[in-house]
């Protein structure tokens, strides 16, 4: 038993430090990930549709709420285990949560990268993982087997 917990934690060790000297090659650190978060929810405050629906659910709030990003960050870029939490659970608790919201929410993410990334992989970077947590998060939030029907969408 000792022995499996051992080789785990080395493992997740190993996974640490891999996840550490990826971000180190493409220049990200602790200081960008606290950059990315105060300036992308800056501009989602002041975007006209992203705005409202964030501060209706986080008003009062707010300061939590960029600790929290910032560990979630640090979270998947170092695999540094800062964060646990149930994101699909916290989207479902969000009044007017739209699929056409996501795209919008993407594309001020990449005008925020185009601005604080350190460099084009770094971008590429955090673009792809958006993309693929954006992904998860509608499926979860908005796929319905029962309108999965190609009939229908000939119609
Ligand atoms: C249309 C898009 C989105 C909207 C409107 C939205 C809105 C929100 C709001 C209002 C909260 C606060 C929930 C609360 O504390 O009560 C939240 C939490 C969160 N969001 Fe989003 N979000 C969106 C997309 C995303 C995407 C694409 C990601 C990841 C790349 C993400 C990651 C998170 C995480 C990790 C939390 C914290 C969940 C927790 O409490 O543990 N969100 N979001």
């Amino acid at each position: 038993m000792d022995n499996e917990l051992q080789g785990r934690s080395a493992h997740v060790a190993a996974i640490r430090e891999r996840a550490e000297a990826e971000m180190r090659t493409i220049g990200v650190d602790k200081a960008f990930i606290g950059a990315l978060v105060e300036s992308f929810y800056g501009r989602v405050l002041t975007h006209p549709d992203l705005g409202p629906v964030f501060d209706a659910r986080l008003a009062g709030r707010w300061p939590e709420h960029m600790e929290k990003m910032k560990r979630f960050w640090s979270a998947v870029a170092f695999r540094s285990g800062t964060y646990v939490g149930k994101p699909v659970q916290a989207h479902l608790g969000v009044a007017n949560m739209a699929p056409e919201l996501f795209p919008k929410w993407l594309e001020l993410f990449a005008a925020t990268l185009d601005e604080v990334a350190p460099n084009d992989e770094a971008k590429a970077w955090f673009m792809a993982t958006a993309e693929r947590i954006a992904q998860s998060l509608t499926l979860a939030l908005f796929y319905n087997p029962a309108e999965d029907d190609p009939a229908l969408k000939r119609s």
